[in-house]
């Protein structure tokens, strides 16, 4: 009999071939989320769960899924599952790294160089037939290229962006947990700093640490208090790093000069009054949300689940203490 896997979104066929070549696969076909009392009742006699990252993987769902032995995310960050609990019911959790890389990184660009000129407030305009004719100070908005771009989180993604921002002659900062040797930092042109010089000289501020108890709302309402009166916040990572409501507050007082947003504290919940400003792009958590890039995710969330039906060690595992010998 073959192992059976709940997938609970409609998703990527053809990687999901391959599954199916190996396990029986339930997935939800409706166009909405499954609620967390339809992925309980549908878990028992599953061993994999392909998980979005949108799905709340609380303890009592994985308590539920009594023969689970995976959740393969669908998202590099699994902020969404109670990995803790994982662990302690031996069930592997996996993410999806790497491939969502570069077109996570294209799209923080995006927002940078779309909320510094303007780009969806122009279109707009132009859109609502306001546009009579060029002027000397239609849609001015500000210079990307030559700034200095703070990045918080040099990790694969933002050493991606990194990149891009050193493609428009920017001036590279940053800060994390963990900084790189000095070589490394002066072969790629990086310069490290304490959170609080990188916030008060950053021309933009882009955020790419994933979402722990050490980064909810590492940026709130100080810190947006140190940035300059010109510079824009990017968070493509994860709403709660930022305080939403900080950050409407320092928008509505001048404390910066504009926000581009892919992600909020309560998703897909948006506060409202960013939905009225001006200087804020927003989008809708769509970092990755590429053709390319989506199928490859569930090529990776595919592979992880087969490695563990064929017993082995997902490639991706984010708890990989379970695989250790207990201690007894
Ligand atoms: C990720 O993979 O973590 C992206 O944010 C998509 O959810």
């Amino acid at each position: 009999m073959k192992p059976k896997v709940l997938v609970t979104r409609k998703i990527y066929e053809r990687p999901l071939q391959l599954l199916q070549e190996k396990a029986e696969v339930t997935m939800h076909l409706e166009p909405r989320a499954m609620t967390s009392e339809e992925i309980m009742a549908a878990l028992p006699g599953k061993m994999g769960m392909l998980a979005m990252g949108s799905d709340r993987v609380s303890p009592s769902i994985l308590e539920a899924g009594k023969d689970l032995k995976v959740v393969a995310n669908n998202a590099v960050g699994f902020n969404n599952i109670d990995v803790e609990a994982g662990t302690r019911l031996k069930i592997a959790v996996t993410n999806t790294p790497d491939v969502l890389t570069d077109t996570t990184a294209d799209l923080s660009f995006a927002l940078i160089l779309g909320v510094a000129r303007r780009l969806m407030e122009a279109d707009r305009f132009v859109r609502a037939g306001k546009w009579t004719g060029w002027k000397p100070d239609l849609m001015i908005g500000r210079d990307v290229h030559g700034k200095t771009l703070g990045i918080i989180g040099l990790g694969r993604i933002g050493s991606a962006v990194a990149k891009r921002g050193q493609g428009f002659n920017m001036r590279i900062v940053y800060t994390d947990i963990r900084r790189l040797h000095p070589a490394v930092e002066q072969q790629h042109q990086l310069q490290f700093m304490s959170l609080r010089d990188l916030l008060q000289i950053a021309d933009f501020v882009t955020l790419h640490v994933p979402l722990t108890p050490e980064t909810f709302h590492l940026v709130g309402a100080e810190q947006l208090q140190l940035m300059k009166k010109s510079a824009f916040l990017i968070n493509a990572s994860r709403g709660p790093v930022v305080d939403e409501k900080a950050l409407v507050e320092a928008l509505q007082g001048g404390t910066i000069a504009g926000a581009g947003l892919d992600v909020f504290e309560a998703e897909p919940k948006v506060s409202p009054e960013l939905l009225t400003m001006d200087n804020v792009l927003i989008v809708p958590h769509v970092g990755s949300a590429t053709d390319e890039t989506r199928e490859k995710m569930v090529q990776t969330a595919v592979n992880n689940i087969l490695a563990v039906i064929r017993g082995e060690i997902p490639p991706n595992i984010v708890n990989p203490e379970i695989y250790q010998p207990s201690k007894s």
